[in-house]
């Protein structure tokens, strides 16, 4: 029998509508989100959001698509080549999402996607339109004039659109342009019952328990991407699609490489090999270090590191609580630092330390494993408040060149050559912890602390795989 294209289409395409449905209480978290950012935009306000570009890989090939962090927060809408539209004021159509069009050509060989219907539907938009209509379109529904939340630098080609139609031109005098973003940076970074619903200590659950099959796989011999692949098929395997971050696993020199990921070497006994490894689930990333002897026993030297290190997280993890302000954390972690450092002969004053600590100590985590927040406020370091989350993280890297540094802290040749040379047996002992730490009512809570840290407890992981 012959049939027309287009009916063939109508016929076919509600075979394929397997597009994966959000769950319908994430849906209400979504709208949850939405009602609270409108509550704080001005009168005569319109808020639009574009997705994240797709990019090309190599030849027809795509990166794996994420959809843009904002975009999702207030939508769950993950799909690319679209763009979200709110008008609080408009009486009917206060939510409009503008998405790909239903293609079955597209559709057989990627799967279905949510198009008008499942915009409208699934995703609770007061009515869709296509992508390809936005331009056209998207003004019928808008005041004349008024305030445009936009946050340009995301996605070229649609900031092109909206200079058209809200900058240039006569309609440039009508409209005012703000970034929402800061709106949904103080949103994100109060975790609430929504942000939890959605899977964030599942996101760290899943890294934890990564870590300790990690710990339990190492063995002398083995490489550095074997540990990745642990990391990666128990992330895979728990239900994470993707990885927060790649995967940082640096054994021996490479544990003094704060972000070396490319993780091809060979490792050996008697080294200790540093895992910074987070998961990816509801869109949240978590942030777990674990720094661990490859034979399973720490050296004396590492133990000594080690130690210093475990101290000055702990001290830091103790202290949090509503009202405290981070640099305080940041403060406590250098002093134990510099006390240990001292200990052990590496340096003079406290203040030294920093030569052998290299990083920050502390930032927000998130739907980015880097996330939006401001810590400083007018001027002034912000009170932690229950529900935000961030990580603590102290660290010290004991490389041939970082004693160079010293140089900046008075200290001569001869004395850096001199520590250089006692020093030696720590050599590349690169040693980070890091947990994901929340602010409850009245203290805190270590999310990530199913993965163990002390001593005692790695070193049995390690030996008897409990
Ligand atoms: N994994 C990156 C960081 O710890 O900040
Ligand atoms: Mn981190
Ligand atoms: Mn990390």
């Amino acid at each position: 029998m012959f049939i027309k294209p287009r009916a063939f289409l109508l016929l076919v395409l509600p075979a394929l509508q397997a597009f994966s449905q959000p769950l319908q209480q994430d849906m209400d978290v979504f709208a949850q989100r939405r009602a609270e950012f409108i509550k704080q935009l001005a009168p005569q306000s319109v808020a639009i959001f574009a997705c994240k570009p797709e990019y090309i890989r190599n030849g027809d090939v795509e990166y794996e698509y994420r959809q843009e962090s904002n975009f999702y927060y207030l939508s769950g809408f993950e799909e690319p080549e679209s763009i979200l539209l709110l008008n609080p004021a408009a009486e009917r159509y206060r939510y409009i999402l503008f998405v790909r069009r239903r293609n079955f050509s597209s559709e057989t060989w990627q799967g279905a996607k949510a198009g008008i219907e499942g915009a409208m539907g699934t995703f609770r938009a007061d009515t869709a339109l296509t992508f390809q209509d936005f331009q056209k379109l998207a003004q019928t529904f808008l005041p004349k004039s008024g305030t445009l939340h936009y946050s340009f630098g995301i996605n070229l080609k649609i900031d092109e659109m909206i200079r058209e139609m809200f900058l240039e031109g006569p309609q440039g005098e009508s409209w005012s342009v703000k970034d929402p973003a800061p709106i949904l940076a103080e949103m994100r970074l109060i975790k609430n019952d929504g942000d939890w619903e959605m899977g964030f200590q599942k996101a760290i659950d899943i890294s934890a328990r990564a870590h300790v099959e990690a710990m339990k796989a190492i063995k002398p011999g083995m490489y550095e991407y074997e540990i990745q692949a642990v990391f990666e098929y128990v992330y895979r395997k728990s239900g994470s699609p993707r990885n927060g971050y790649p995967c940082i696993i640096g054994s021996g020199s490479n544990s003094g490489i704060l972000h070396y990921d490319r993780n091809t070497r060979q490792m050996r006994d008697g080294e200790v090999v540093l895992m910074d490894c987070g998961a990816e689930y509801g869109y949240y990333s978590a942030d777990i270090t674990r720094t661990v002897p490859v034979n399973g026993k720490f050296t004396q030297e590492q133990r000594a590191i080690y130690q210093i290190v475990l101290d000055a997280q702990n001290a830091a993890i103790r202290m949090v609580k509503p009202g405290i302000i981070k640099s305080a954390l940041d403060s406590a972690m250098m002093d134990v630092i510099g006390a240990g450092l001292i200990g052990l002969g590496f340096i003079k004053e406290k203040n030294d330390a920093q030569v052998f600590t290299l990083h920050g100590f502390s930032h927000w985590i998130g739907l980015e494993v880097h996330d939006v927040g401001k810590t400083i406020v007018n001027g002034k370091p912000r009170p932690l408040l229950p529900g935000m989350v961030f990580t603590l993280e102290p660290g010290i890297y004991v490389r041939p060149d970082v004693f160079d540094k010293l140089k900046d802290r008075k200290y001569t040749d001869e004395e850096i050559e001199k520590l250089r040379a006692e020093l030696e047996k720590y050599m590349h002992i690169g040693i980070r912890i890091e947990d994901d730490i929340v602010v409850t009512e009245t203290g805190q809570r270590n999310l990530s602390e199913a993965a163990p840290r002390d001593i005692d407890a790695i070193e049995s992981l390690m030996k008897n795989g409990r």
